[in-house]
């Protein structure tokens, strides 16, 4: 018996995404601005090769300005250093992403922190990280990475206020454990950042009312782990194995498992996926608007 609701992502990112289209059409109208976002891929990994096409083709489809550049594996750092800064001078280029992983020679901490940190809507750069840790409330919020921004929204349109909730964030990289604790302690959550080095993961899950799962481990997170009532956010994308030599994906999550403890839970796919490439373009919109001086609209409030 399932008894969860199951958390449309997919709707929730069209209706941001349709916002955004709405302030591009606004902004060209009113001010001649057309954003526009780089996105920079080096090499052929395919999962990040059909993450880049969708990206292009919903920028294109808000309305925005997309510039693709696909660079050999080969490139090396000091040429992806050099196309960073053309796009740092660029005044049609209000967003910079740099595709992560890089290859291994290269330094992808290196990259990052030379995008123009006003640019960097991936979130990623030190100084928006610094920013992110030490915002105070009511000031104006840096760019936030893409896919803890996408979790905390559709958190807030779930659950409302977050404030006393007990959230537990599996999993600790600077893509999305990391701010996506530092979100949820923004909303004054009682924060765990759990680990593969973290003991009795199983009790530690238990105690979240609010358990995001951001491990990249397929269904490790198993029913029985789930406190009844918890809202479960799943952000893992895994492709495995299923019957007939095909492949599927799945999240960090036993959903079906967790289906029948938690209120609620976010699908995979068509959960969390979304929201990301969502953000991403609130966020570009939102650098241009900043670049510009004018006020952004509220994109990240909605549900609050
Ligand atoms: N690789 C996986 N997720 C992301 C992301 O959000 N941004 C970038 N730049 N690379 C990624």
């Amino acid at each position: 018996m399932s008894k969860a609701k199951i958390i449309d992502g997919k709707a929730f990112a069209a209706e941001l995404r349709g916002r955004v289209g709405d302030t591009v059409a606004a902004l060209g109208r009113d001010h001649g601005l057309t954003p526009g976002l780089a996105v920079v891929l080096v090499g052929k990994n395919p999962a990040s090769h059909i993450y880049v096409r969708n990206k292009n083709k919903q920028t294109l489809e808000a309305g925005m300005n997309s510039f693709e550049h696909n660079l050999p594996v080969e490139t090396s750092q000091d040429a992806l250093l050099a196309l960073v800064r053309q796009l740092n001078d660029d005044p049609k280029v209000h967003g910079i992403l740099v595709q992560l992983p890089l290859p291994d020679r290269i330094d992808d901490q290196a990259v990052i922190n030379a995008i123009d940190p006003d640019k960097d809507v991936d979130g990623f750069h030190v100084i928006n990280a610094g920013r992110l840790m030490t915002v105070a409330k009511g000031s104006q919020p840096p760019l936030v990475p893409c896919t803890p921004l996408g979790c905390l929204m559709l958190l807030k349109a779930e659950i409302g206020d977050l404030s006393g909730q007990r959230a537990v964030v599996v999993g600790r990289s600077n893509i999305v454990g990391k701010p996506m604790a530092q979100l949820l302690l923004q909303e004054s959550c009682t924060v765990t950042i759990a680990h593969s080095r973290t003991r009795d993961l199983p009790a530690v899950c238990r105690e979240a009312d609010i358990l995001v799962a951001a491990v990249g481990r397929p269904k490790m997170i198993e029913g029985d782990w789930i406190k009844p009532g918890a809202v479960v956010i799943d952000v893992g994308i895994n492709r495995i194995e299923a019957e007939g030599g095909k492949t599927k994906l799945v999240g960090d999550v036993d959903t079906e498992a967790a289906k029948r403890v938690a209120a609620a839970i976010t699908p995979v796919p068509g959960g969390v996926g979304p929201m990301t490439i969502a953000c991403l373009l609130a966020n570009t919109a939102t650098a241009a608007c900043r670049q510009h001086g004018i006020e952004p609209p509220g994109f990240y409030t909605k549900g609050r």
